[in-house]
């Protein structure tokens, strides 16, 4: 089925074809009105084109209403301000619009969709616990990853794990002195933090160690045997630990491409950039200088010792990605800091000519208010920790408001609750603001949280099971009809969804589902507390029931695409 939009774009650009066949015009754009004075939608193509057409915006909008024919979506336009056309859709038309949701697709075929869409992120660097900054390039693309596909993409969700530099020497030199088996065997990503720790001391007092790293490093990169074994194990106990975590978080990636793996292509990738002029010899080391206007520092793509940096293995990537896949576009998501480094390798690959569509979408800090998330050191906050807090709060309230559920119940509540409302409280936010994480306003049943939304989906589920216990069920030959404005208002507010995740995609904006969803569920809030449901004649009471299914399965699909898990019960 078509989106609203769309549907409503057919029935105008019919019309506005006829009228002015022979001008090069503006796209119609449809928009939600903000107040029900002005109807359901409205559109400004009479003053977008007033110019190109040299006609005066009303008159434009007087021809195109006197042009509508008697046609099922509109049931009439009426003109306003400068020229708007205010659309009132028709109510039988709408009805039939909710009825039909949730149960068939969307037509998503204007969309550009050729080809893949490779998401980059997570991307944790090996052998160090994931943190703060990690949590939210994970929730942020898991959650564009799920918004891409549902309009039809073809995704390929990428980890680009940090597996491979200078860490790896020293943590070779610290496995092997000071390396407790015991802590390392129940929780290896901690002990090898904690030898890296080691080893840092130590070339205090005894500097030669850092020699002695490197030469490690050669030999890893040599091809070694026993240091690429051990490189091979830190890699594996490292994943091990992510994947606890990703599968935890609902997180699942189809490939963990890291530096690594681009590794042998970086030497030909430095000599085409010297080949082509783009990067040159600099004191040993090759450099690629920008223009003035990019207002870049100079990028080092190999070091005087011949070692290769951060950049060019971002490049070599671009280049393997460009080869192996059909690229539509590819998306990384990490935090603000590294804005720089993505301006320099994106201009990079602009001086070489491969145009493949590329976005840094990067976020705020995640900042704690209440300060309780810091460790010991002070700093990072580690995302497991994080998680079983969450858990451990929301089981807290979950006990509270329903003592009676099994404890198998109270869990499960808990681990949905908890880690939904992380979820939520990072990607409800504009991602490029510093959000400030507080655990009552997270996790708060009021308000703009999962949780929330999480319990108004809960509850329409049971007004639906008590229906069946009643001997009330829904029944889909029935048809929805409007006796209240606020069912209409619940129904405009329902068709909106496609074309919100449309927007939430083309933004690179979880933000606007949740938006959205909270936007929602406030409106079903309201129909429910001004139209009861249960107690009604056959008529009203089947068309309020398929209502409520349509708005908690919008409300599942959205939270889906946010990540976030729904229950039956709370
Ligand atoms: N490993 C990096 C970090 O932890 C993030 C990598 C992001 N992706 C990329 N293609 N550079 O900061």
């Amino acid at each position: 089925m078509l989106t609203i939009q769309r549907e409503l774009k057919n029935v105008f650009n019919d019309i506005i074809s006829n009228i002015y066949s022979d001008k090069n015009l503006k796209e119609i754009e449809i928009s939600v009105t903000t107040n029900k004075k002005f109807g359901d939608f409205q559109t400004n193509f009479a003053m977008i084109n007033s110019k190109i057409i040299g006609e005066n915006p009303r008159v434009i909008a007087e021809k195109i209403k006197d042009s509508m024919k008697e046609n099922e979506v509109i049931e009439k336009i009426e003109i306003a301000g400068p020229g708007f056309l205010n659309i009132f859709l028709k109510d039988e038309y709408l009805a039939k619009l909710v009825k039909r949701i949730t149960k068939e697709s969307y037509d998503f075929n204007e969309l550009n969709r050729k080809g893949d869409v490779i998401i980059d992120y997570s991307s944790p660097n090996i052998a160090k616990r994931m943190h703060i900054g990690h949590l939210r390039s994970t929730i942020i693309g898991d959650s564009l990853k799920r918004i891409y596909q549902y309009l039809g993409y073809n995704v390929i969700a990428d980890n680009h794990i940090g597996d491979w530099g200078t860490q790896f020497g020293k943590l070779i030199i610290g496995y092997r002195n000071w390396l407790n088996e015991e802590v390392y065997r129940e929780n290896p990503i901690e002990e090898l933090e904690r030898v890296y720790v080691e080893f840092t001391k130590n070339s205090e007092v005894e500097p030669e160690l850092e020699d002695k790293a490197r030469e490690e490093l050669k030999k890893l990169q040599a091809g070694d045997k026993e240091n690429y074994r051990l490189w091979q194990e830190f890699i594996e106990v490292s994943l091990n630990e992510y994947n606890k975590l990703y599968e935890r978080m609902g997180v699942k990636f189809d490939t963990y491409y890291g530096e690594s793996f681009y590794h042998n292509m970086m030497p030909d990738v430095v000599k085409e950039l010297e080949n082509k002029g783009i990067a040159v010899e600099n004191e040993g080391a090759k450099v690629v200088f920008f223009p003035e206007e990019e207002n870049l520092y100079p990028c080092i793509v190999q070091k005087k010792d011949g070692a290769f940096l951060y950049a060019t293995s971002d490049i070599a990537t671009v280049k393997y990605r460009k080869e192996n896949y059909d690229i539509n576009q590819i998306i990384y998501i990490t935090d603000e800091r590294q804005q720089d480094h993505f301006k320099q390798f994106f201009k990079i690959t602009d001086m070489l000519s491969w145009s493949v569509e590329k976005h840094h979408i990067w976020f705020g800090i995640m900042r704690f208010a209440d300060g309780v998330f810091s460790t010991r050191k002070g700093n990072v906050i580690r995302l497991e920790e994080l998680l079983d807090e969450g858990k451990k709060r929301a089981y807290e309230i979950v006990n509270k408001k329903n003592p009676t559920l099994s404890e198998e119940e109270k869990q499960n509540i808990a681990e949905v609750v908890g880690i939904g409302a992380i979820k939520y409280a990072d990607l409800s936010q504009n991602r490029q603001t510093a959000v400030i994480f507080e655990w009552d306003k997270v996790l708060n049943f009021e308000g703009n949280t999962a949780p929330y939304l999480q319990y108004s989906y809960a509850r329409i589920k049971s007004i639906l099971r008590k229906a069946i216990e009643q001997e009330k069920g829904i029944d889909e030959t029935k048809d929805i009809k409007f006796t209240q404005e606020i069912e209409r208002e619940l129904s405009i507010q329902l068709i909106q969804f496609p074309e919100i995740v449309i927007k939430a995609a083309k933004t690179y904006k979880p933000n606007l589902i949740a938006d959205y969803l909270y936007e929602l569920s406030k409106i079903f809030n309201s129909f429910y507390n001004s139209c009861s449901i249960l107690n009604q004649n056959n008529d009203i009471l089947c068309s309020r029931l398929l209502i409520a299914s349509r708005t908690a399965d919008t409300l599942k699909n959205g939270l889906h695409l946010l990540g976030i898990e729904t229950l039956e019960r709370m």
